[in-house]
């Protein structure tokens, strides 16, 4: 029973409180609030999980004066892990310290006991943990001949007594081990306890002698070209090693269709390509465990997340119907089962949780951007894109969220651009173009300097000028299209080869040269048409979106995935690629479906939270709407034959547009002059 006159404490960051009696300890508090705090040894002063940092001041929004005078002094036990593990001056250890007046506790996300090498976390958020997975240390009683309990049974009593675990399963690989691990602790065990959902049986999946504090979990994103992967501890929640790698699929073929076709025209094809995606994760897995300094064998949870035919192959699954109408899913909700099934070399107890998938084409990677990024969470219209071969697209804010996928196709990687390559260094990674002399600069991955700058050419005779990665892609035909080069319907203007002799005949079409060096680098015709191609099944798509939620703009865009994360939001738009949006509120959000991975690691919740929140996603099949091929055409002109880019407009000045009549929908819309009419015009008035 508390009452009003109990000291108040406030957990941060969670920013839980409550009132409680002087003199209980603050991690009975934390955990009545439900404000995670770990702890392996149960109390006992031992591990150090339990650390806790009282923020001293007046918090006068909370109406709260904290002071490390309310809270115990160091007791005996403190003193003595200081002594044996060290405790830093301002650090409690929350099992023992009690509360004696008003307190705002921290709990820090660092709780690094063993001292791992730590990197600077790739995710700058705090994730409040709730892993599945928990260390629990008991002293069992010695067995006894006149009461005849077996060894086993006697852990169990007390991981009852001592956590309240109940109704606990045993991982079947432990039972044969479990007398010689209690002996070999002299009695003294450390179990790893497994828990998801709310209504399972707990099981006790790894056991070890005496107190072991190390626990990690994986986060990994299996993408159709690269798999990346975050190794994480569960008890501090901290990244410990980032990875990624090719996906070896790619011998198979490049794009996921073409990878269904080897399962169907190859009898041990499915085969082959299960082999090799878990071979890539274990090798992953070995790799960022080396980098951390961490043993495999601590490794007791794991997160996957991919598009729904990596999904597939991961888990044996033939992906064949994923290749045709209806496109049906094997299994759509979450997966729940074992590393050792799959053979992923982390402790042979460990689990598997796989983020359920939103329809055929929009996978478990798609569930964790929605999870990372929140439109579920939030009143504005957000509009989540991950650009890949195949771009998946969610819209929505709390009230309703709807969800496609449309066919980009592998152009925005620079594969069917003549002089495309991926980002490495000496790819021209920006560019710019002079609208009054046509000249080109750019930049190249490796050098900080526009190719107009002294000290360039040192660079790239040290690099060398090799391509266009991505990103540049998109940027060098926006340019063109500013400076006119480009019409509104992606024609090269040939009529400018009389100003400028960067625009050069090629066959019956022209092209742009951009870099005349070793290597003649240019953007053809046939080059913006895989990028217009591209950018009109992305865009149309979208539109598919909006227009089944009725709504005409959008409030917010994040662009997802490593393409995402280095096109510049200007260009996107200009390219028309993206919807209008205010500039300021498109955002690039990285590996947003490994985040999401990461959050359903470090807490179960964020797990509920997307399987219902994937439930009430509205699925729409671009392929059978009978308004996308209308949308796509709209889309091939630069920006949209029909839809006005007002933010844009403010931003950026667009070549001038005229009145003309769409031929198909009959509306009065405007059309954009090439500069060549632009001229003409000029020179007339
Ligand atoms: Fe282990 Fe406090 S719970 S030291």
């Amino acid at each position: 029973m508390t009452s009003s006159t109990d000291p108040l404490v406030l957990f941060m960051p969670s920013g839980k409180r409550g009132r409680f009696p002087v003199g209980t300890p603050v991690l009975d508090a934390a955990r009545s609030l439900g404000v995670y705090v770990e702890s392996v040894c149960g109390g006992r002063a031992t591990c150090g999980r339990c650390q806790v940092e009282v923020q001293e001041g007046s918090f006068a929004k909370h109406k709260i004066v904290s002071s490390n005078a309310h809270i115990s002094a160091r007791g005996a036990k403190e003193e003595r892990y200081d002594r044996v593990r060290g405790l830093p001056e301002n650090r409690r250890l929350s099992c023992s310290a009690t509360i004696q007046g008003d307190l705002v506790i921290d709990v820090p996300q660092d709780t690094v006991v063993n001292a791992q090498v730590v990197r600077k976390s790739a995710i700058d958020r705090i994730i409040e943990r709730n892993p599945a997975v928990q260390l629990c240390y008991v002293e069992v009683d010695e067995p006894d001949m006149h009461k005849p309990l077996g060894d086993l049974d006697r852990l169990k009593v007390m991981l009852d007594k001592d956590w309240g675990w109940d109704n606990l399963l045993v991982s079947q690989y432990l039972i044969p081990q479990v007398q010689g691990i209690l002996r070999k602790g002299n009695w003294g065990v450390t179990a790893a306890i497994h828990r998801d959902l709310e209504a399972s049986r707990p099981n006790i999946i790894a056991l070890w002698p005496g107190l072991h504090n190390e626990a990690y979990g994986i986060a990994c994103d299996i993408g159709s070209t690269t798999i990346a992967m975050h190794l994480v501890s569960l008890l501090s929640g901290r990244i410990v090693a980032s990875s990624g790698m090719q996906n070896p699929q790619i011998r198979f073929g490049e794009d996921l269709m073409s990878r269904v076709s080897y399962v169907m025209m190859n009898p041990d094809g499915r085969a082959q390509l299960t082999k090799a995606v878990r071979d890539a994760v274990t090798e992953l897995t070995r790799k960022v465990c080396a980098e951390g300094g961490v043993d495999p064998n601590n490794v007791l949870d794991a997160v996957i997340v991919g598009n729904p035919i990596m999904h597939h192959l991961f888990l044996g699954i033939d992906p064949t119907e994923l290749g045709q109408a209806p496109f049906a899913l094997a299994v759509s909700g979450s997966v729940h089962t074992w590393a050792s099934d799959l053979g992923l070399g982390i402790n042979t107890g460990a689990r598997i949780y796989m983020l359920p998938c939103i329809a055929g084409h929009v996978g478990a990677d798609a569930a964790g951007a929605t999870l990372s990024e929140g439109p579920h969470r939030q009143d504005r219209m957000m509009l989540l894109v991950d650009v890949g071969t195949n771009a998946e697209i969610v819209l929505g804010n709390r009230e309703r969220i709807v969800a496609a996928s449309s066919p980009t196709g592998p152009a925005f990687e620079g594969a069917e651009i003549s002089a495309g390559q991926r980002a490495a260094p000496g790819a021209i990674e920006r560019v710019r173009i002079d609208p009054a002399t046509l000249e080109p600069r750019f930049k190249i991955i490796g050098s900080d300097l526009w190719s107009n700058e002294p000290g360039f050419d040192a660079d790239a005779e040290r690099l060398g000028i090799t391509g266009i990665c991505g990103s540049a892609i998109i940027e060098v035909v926006a340019e063109m299209y500013l400076a006119g080069i480009i019409s509104e319907d992606g024609v090269i203007d040939g009529a400018l080869a009389a100003r400028s002799p960067r625009i050069r005949q090629t066959g019956r079409t022209h092209s742009y040269l951009l870099h005349h060096g070793k290597q003649e680098i240019s953007v053809t015709q046939n080059d913006v048409r895989a990028i217009q191609l591209a950018k009109s099944a992305l865009y149309a798509g979208v539109k598919l979106l909006m227009e089944k939620l009725g709504v005409d703009h959008v409030d917010t865009i994040a662009l997802a995935g490593a393409f995402g994360s280095f096109i510049d939001p200007k260009y996107a738009m200009v390219l028309g690629l993206i919807p209008d949006c205010d500039l300021a509120e498109v955002k690039a959000v990285g590996n947003a479906a490994g985040t999401g991975a990461l959050m359903a690691l470090l807490n179960r919740d964020y797990r509920r939270e997307i399987e219902q929140t994937v439930q009430r996603i509205e699925k729409i099949e671009t392929a059978l709407e009978p308004r996308f091929q209308q949308h796509f055409v709209n889309a091939m002109a630069l920006p949209n034959k029909v839809d006005a880019f007002p933010h844009l407009a403010q931003a950026v000045t667009l070549p001038v547009r005229s009145t003309t009549v769409d031929a198909t929908t009959g509306d009065s819309t405007p059309r954009r002059r090439s500069r060549e009419e632009r001229d003409a015009r000029r020179n007339r008035s």
